[in-house]
């Protein structure tokens, strides 16, 4: 790919231009740099970014977010270019669910339902009955009778929070995303202590500790909602710190504190993955019609009915 010399300014100009152009879509997730959800079209959580990309009319949907965003979508309009900027951009919790290691842990367990967090690479939707995101996971498994046995994979973090508040036992899946599950309860207990009138916003992939000093859990979607209507002024937010760009767009009186990880010196709070594009990568994406997601068509032809069983259920 050819190195691209041009200002931030012309950059966003000729994303404009091309996107007419080409009738293309920019989605982002909340994670994203901030400069890809100023030029965005649509911004959302996981969830949102499916139902929208299964609505969408454009020919070309720019997916600005992970790997497994972007083969969501594919699998959702095969007939569409579905393009994320940097390939490269893929998910350690998605990572942590290898397709052949689950299929044998679906087969250990028979006569389980496999419900999948939609953090996971397309072969493993293969091997599922239902998505979830975090953000329709209680309303999903509420939905299904109570005695129904359930594997759950990949994320052990969400999946105990979903047990902890449906009262179910589902068999979980041993899988962590590296950020989340690196947030560190003292730090935050600490910060809390600084900030005492600050309520605690805490993402369900995090674990146990916090989310049992969280005023509210949820997905990033139900996080910004919640500090749209409370009337708190303050918020540690516990989740990955791309999200504090949209919370101080839609609220911007309130303040947003980022919540530290374990290791002061590292930016444990920020998503290498989700940093990868780039606003000159979503440029050339848009110019030069890829890196383009591809799906094979038989695992898509099985994933996309564990899809629409979520989007169905949602
Ligand atoms: P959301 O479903 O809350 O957008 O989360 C996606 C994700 O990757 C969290 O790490
Ligand atoms: Fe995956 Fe974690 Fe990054 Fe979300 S924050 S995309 S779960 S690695």
């Amino acid at each position: 790919m050819k190195e691209a010399k041009l200002t931030s300014e012309e950059l966003r100009r000729e994303i404009e231009r091309l996107k007419r152009e080409k009738n293309a879509v920019i989605m982002a997730h909340y994670y994203q740099r901030d400069e890809i959800q100023e030029i965005a079209d649509q911004i959302g959580d996981s969830l949102a970014l499916a139902q929208l990309a299964a609505q969408t009319d454009a020919d070309v949907i720019v997916m600005c977010g992970v790997h497994f965003m972007g083969e969501t979508a594919k699998i959702l309009c095969p007939q569409k270019k579905v393009i994320v900027p940097d390939l490269e951009a893929g998910c350690s919790l998605a990572n942590s669910c290898d397709p052949e290691e689950f299929r044998k842990f679906i087969e250990q367990h028979p006569g389980h339902t496999v419900v999948s967090y939609v953090n996971t690479s397309a072969a493993v939707k293969a091997h599922t009955d239902i998505v979830v995101t975090s953000g329709n996971a209680k309303k999903i498994i509420d939905s299904l009778p109570k005695d129904e046995k359930i594997i759950f994979g990949p994320d052990k973090n969400l999946g105990g929070y979903i047990n902890a508040t449906t009262g179910r036992e589902m068999v979980l899946w041993d899988g962590a995303c590296h950020v989340h599950d690196r947030f560190d309860l003292e730090a935050i207990v600490e910060l809390k202590k600084q900030n005492p009138q600050a309520k605690i916003l805490v993402h369900p992939e995090c674990r146990k500790p916090l989310q049992l000093i969280a005023d509210k859990v949820g997905s990033t979607a139900v996080l910004l909602k919640f500090a749209q209507e409370d009337e708190a002024q303050e918020f540690i937010v516990v989740t990955e710190s791309g999200i504090l760009f949209e919370m101080q767009r839609k609220c911007p009186n309130k303040r947003f504190i980022p919540a530290p990880a374990q290791d002061a010196e590292c930016q444990c709070n920020v998503c290498e993955y989700m940093r990868m594009n780039t606003l000159e990568k979503v440029y050339l994406a848009l110019r030069d019609g890829q890196p383009e997601i591809e799906v094979d068509p038989e695992i898509a032809a099985k994933a996309v009915r564990s899809i629409n069983r979520m989007l169905e259920l949602s």
